[in-house]
Formats: C-alpha cells, structure tokens, sequence
C-alpha cells in the first residue's frame, strides 16, 4: 500500500482552503496554547482565542469526513486567579458551527513538574476533547483494549450476588452489567483517561505529543491507509508516528524551522515525491513536501 506524507509551511487557516471537502479520516492537533510561548511561536490572547479558532474549526469541519474524528488537545490558563472559559465558550461555539461534542478524554501527564502556587496545585492534566460530523462515526474499540491485570484478580474473585447476575438498571433505562461475563477475558476496554509521561527528551519543540498520543487515537479511529491530518504540526509527532503506522497523513506549521525539521525526518525515511515553492496569502514563500 502506497503511504502519503503531505506537509506544507504556513497558516492552517489558508491552507486548510487548499484540501479537499470530506477527506480526511481523523484530525488530531494541540494548537498553541492561549498567551503562552509568545516567544517560540506566538500565542493567542486568551479573550480572542474563540474568534481566532473559528474559521480553522470551520474548514476541519469541512475537510472532515462525515464518518471522522477531531480529537482537541487543549486546557485553559489561568488568567488574574481564575480559569480562563476559552474552552468552553469554544465548545460552545463550535456545537453552533455544525460540530457534536461527543467526547471528553483525559491526558493525565503522569511526570508533571513538581511545583508550589499559592492557591492551587500543579496542573497534571490536559483535555483531549472529542468532536465529530455525525453521531455514527468510525470507532475500532478492539484495538486499544487493556489487560484486566489486577483489577481482574481482585474484584473478580469478590464477586456479590448483584454482580452475578446481570443487573439491571435502577433508574430503568435498559441499562446492564454482569460483571462475571469478564472472568473469563484477558482484556478489558479502557477508560477516558490516558495516564501518558510527557516526553522531556523531545528538545526539537516545547511542547510536543508523546508519541503514544497520536498512536492511540490513530488506532482507535483509524485503519491502515486512512487520512490523519495535524494543522498544527510542530515537531510533526502525528505525521512520523501516522507514516510509521501505514497511514497517509497532511501536516501544517507556521514555523518554518519546525517545517524543515520535520521535513528532515520523513524524508529520511521515504522517497520525496516533489517539492514546491509558490506564493500564499501573505505569507511570501509557503513549501509542500510530499512523500510516498
Ligand atoms: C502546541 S504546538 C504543536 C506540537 C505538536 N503536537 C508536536 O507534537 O510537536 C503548536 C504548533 O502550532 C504552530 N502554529 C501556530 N499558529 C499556527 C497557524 N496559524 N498555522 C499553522 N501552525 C501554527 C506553532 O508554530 C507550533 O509549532
């Protein structure tokens, strides 16, 4: 099976304008965080981040296929004491563009800094928030389900009466469980949390996915030959971790130090099929690289 790379330098709310509608099969991105890292990529102000963010969630929703996923890593800031709602006024917001906000899932970042604030604690945990075109989208659950590992050992061998026969739902809505229908299995799904280390080694970008991030999803809601598009690459972890997983995957940056790292990286490792330089906006010079 032939695996396309397809990366180009410049703003993702242009560029997006260039890839066709219903054509990509998941999106996963962590965009630059509100007011943080002005230095290194220039942040946005938290009080205009919803406005900021708007014609790039129109065009995802665009390119999206009707069966994809969008998959937003992001966490508010705290501004003047408080929990800045960018978020959820984002969410919001997005609900009325046309997007369902299916899902929330929970990157615990197992090896946060430690640290000591007045008035609260260290921040351990970032929002990976799930949204989609229609209810029916693709799910391969089976392909990150877990070891039962103690949990199996511990509960399984208390089991009560309820928990023996299947229980049906109090409040009546259909609802079951039967715990015993796991005692036999080895594997069980998993929850919405992730507990992921960051990766500290990674000194090519400030704030890059662990690996294992992207791997998740892309197995969750994607097969082999599907389409991941990141519109804010950075160090570029879901192209190299899609190109190594078989599947084709487009990637944009505005920064063209990370552009040509990344750039480096896949095509060290395949063969370029061309590169171009043509005039964008206002961007004087935008590059596309393509590899299969
Ligand atoms: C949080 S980082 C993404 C890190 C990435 N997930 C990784 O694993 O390296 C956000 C990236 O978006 C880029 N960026 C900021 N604004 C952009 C825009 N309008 N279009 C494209 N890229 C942008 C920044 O330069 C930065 O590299």
């Amino acid at each position: 099976m032939e695996i396309k790379t397809d990366i180009f330098l410049g703003d993702s709310k242009e560029i997006l304008k260039t890839i066709p509608d219903n054509s990509v099969d998941l999106i996963i991105t962590s965009p630059p965080y509100a007011d943080q890292r002005k230095n290194s990529y220039g942040g946005i102000k938290h009080n205009e981040y919803v406005n900021w963010f708007l014609p790039i969630s129109e065009q995802l929703l665009r390119v999206l296929k009707p069966t994809g996923t969008f998959i937003l890593n992001i966490k508010e800031k705290v501004v003047n004491g408080e929990r800045s709602t960018y978020v959820m006024e984002l969410i919001i917001e997005m609900r009325k563009q046309g997007w369902l906000w299916t899902e929330e899932f929970i990157w615990h970042k197992k090896n946060s800094y430690p640290g000591k604030w007045p008035n609260r604690f260290r921040d351990s945990w970032e929002r990976l928030i799930q949204f989609n075109k229609n209810k029916k989208f693709n799910m391969y659950q089976e392909e990150v389900m877990v070891p039962m590992g103690d949990w199996a050992k511990n509960r399984l061998k208390n089991l009560s009466d309820t928990d023996k026969k299947r229980d049906e739902s109090k409040v009546g809505s259909g609802f079951g469980k039967n715990i015993s229908n796991w005692l036999t299995r080895d594997k069980a799904y998993p929850t919405n949390v992730l507990h992921l280390a960051t990766e500290c080694n990674n000194k090519k970008h400030s704030a890059a996915f662990p690996e294992n991030l992207p791997e998740w999803f892309i197995k969750l809601f994607t097969k082999s030959g599907d389409t991941v598009l990141d519109p804010f690459m950075g160090s570029g972890t879901t192209n190299i971790v899609s190109q190594r997983m078989n599947r084709n995957s487009i990637g944009i940056e505005i920064n063209e130090d990370y552009y040509n790292m990344v750039e480096g990286i896949i095509n060290s490792s395949k063969y370029v099929l061309f590169e171009q330089k043509e005039k964008y906006g206002n961007i004087k010079e935008t590059r596309h690289t393509t590899v299969r």
